[in-house]
């Protein structure tokens, strides 16, 4: 059987890992640095198992030795947003707890695809890729598919239709510039614009923008996780079973939509060996000047990153 761990057995760790066993996956180890978190809710989910109708190995630790030869990683280790706090405020703290997290995947399971969340996303993928050392299409992170499930479910909402019949294709980096692309947004075959007013579509496409912000708001301390924990299983499950899904994931780009080094939400096709490939859209002027201010926010997080931090 194939192996999946997650890094970090909080909110939306524990919520992948459950997300994960009811597909019946793979065996699953979540390793955590508190004691007993992870043991206790590995037994907890295992108890679950008759109920929910899976039947896997779940392993809690606080050994990173025991992620050795996973399939895939998935990392969720670091602290949430809390209100008023900006993603990159996060990210001293984030990047020493991947830093330690991305050491120990190229000591124990070289071969593994990882799925980064801990924010700020596509900044903690650049440090998990320097860490590892691992092919660029190894690291891979998770933002695109929850950014595009929070729109799909609005405009769901909005049409009052079906939330899966919706698809939707959100680029960018993973804060309030990403780009909620409208062009390639469409329920059941039809385009959104066929569907809803510019002004009511400009509305969901703000509150896709501010998705997080509003979570952290209700919650006061922490950030959303079910939505996070079903993305990061489906990714996961795209891997482990080389499904080739056509999904936006933050890939390290080398010149794509005319970015370079850095980590980016872009399409991609997500198999067996991660980012299989980079799919170029035709973007028009609007789309690409908003493209060019979210990568522009990356590139800053990126320089802010690289004024403490060294990789090795
Ligand atoms: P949480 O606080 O519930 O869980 C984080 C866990 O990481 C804790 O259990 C903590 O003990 C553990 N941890 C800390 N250092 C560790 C280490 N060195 N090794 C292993 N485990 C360690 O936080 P939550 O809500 O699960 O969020 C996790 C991260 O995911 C945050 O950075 C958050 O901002 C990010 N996030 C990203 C999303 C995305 O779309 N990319 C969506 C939602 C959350
Ligand atoms: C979110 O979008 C906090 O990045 C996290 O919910």
């Amino acid at each position: 059987m194939k192996k999946i761990s997650v890094i970090g057995a909080g909110n939306v760790g524990a919520t992948a890992v459950y997300y994960a066993a009811e597909k019946n996956l793979a065996e699953i180890v979540m390793v955590d640095v508190v004691p007993g978190l992870p043991q206790a809710k590995a037994l907890d989910f295992l108890h679950a198992s008759p109920l929910r109708r899976y039947n896997v190995k779940i392993h809690g630790s606080n050994d990173y030795a025991d992620i050795r030869d996973s399939d895939v990683v998935i990392l969720t280790a670091g602290i949430p947003r809390k209100p008023g706090m900006d993603r990159m405020d996060l990210l001293k703290t984030n990047v020493a707890i991947a830093k330690a997290a991305a050491q120990a995947m190229s000591e124990y399971c070289p071969n593994a695809v990882v799925v980064v969340v801990s924010n700020p996303l596509d900044i903690i993928s650049m440090v998990v890729l320097r860490e590892t050392g691992f092919a660029l299409k190894k690291v891979v992170g998770m933002a695109g598919v929850l950014d595009a499930t929070r729109f799909r479910y609005f405009i769901a909402e909005a049409l009052g239709v079906w939330p899966s019949d919706v698809s939707a294709m959100v680029l960018g980096g993973h804060g309030d510039t990403m780009v909620p692309l409208r062009r390639y947004t469409s329920v059941g075959g039809f385009p959104l614009s066929e569907l809803l007013d510019e002004q009511a579509i400009e509305t969901l496409v703000q509150r896709t923008r501010v998705g997080g912000a509003e979570i952290v708001s209700h919650l006061k301390s922490g950030s959303a996780f079910y939505a996070p924990g079903a993305s990061a299983a489906k990714m996961a499950e795209a891997i482990i079973k080389d499904e080739k899904r056509l999904i936006p994931a933050s890939a390290y780009l080398r010149g794509e939509y005319g970015y370079q080094d850095i980590f980016l939400g872009v399409p991609v096709i997500l198999g067996a060996n991660g980012v299989e490939k980079i799919i170029s859209l035709d973007l028009d002027e609007q789309e690409k000047k908003e493209l060019d201010a979210s990568a522009q926010a990356v590139v800053e997080g990126v320089r802010s990153l690289e004024t403490f931090y060294r990789p090795g």
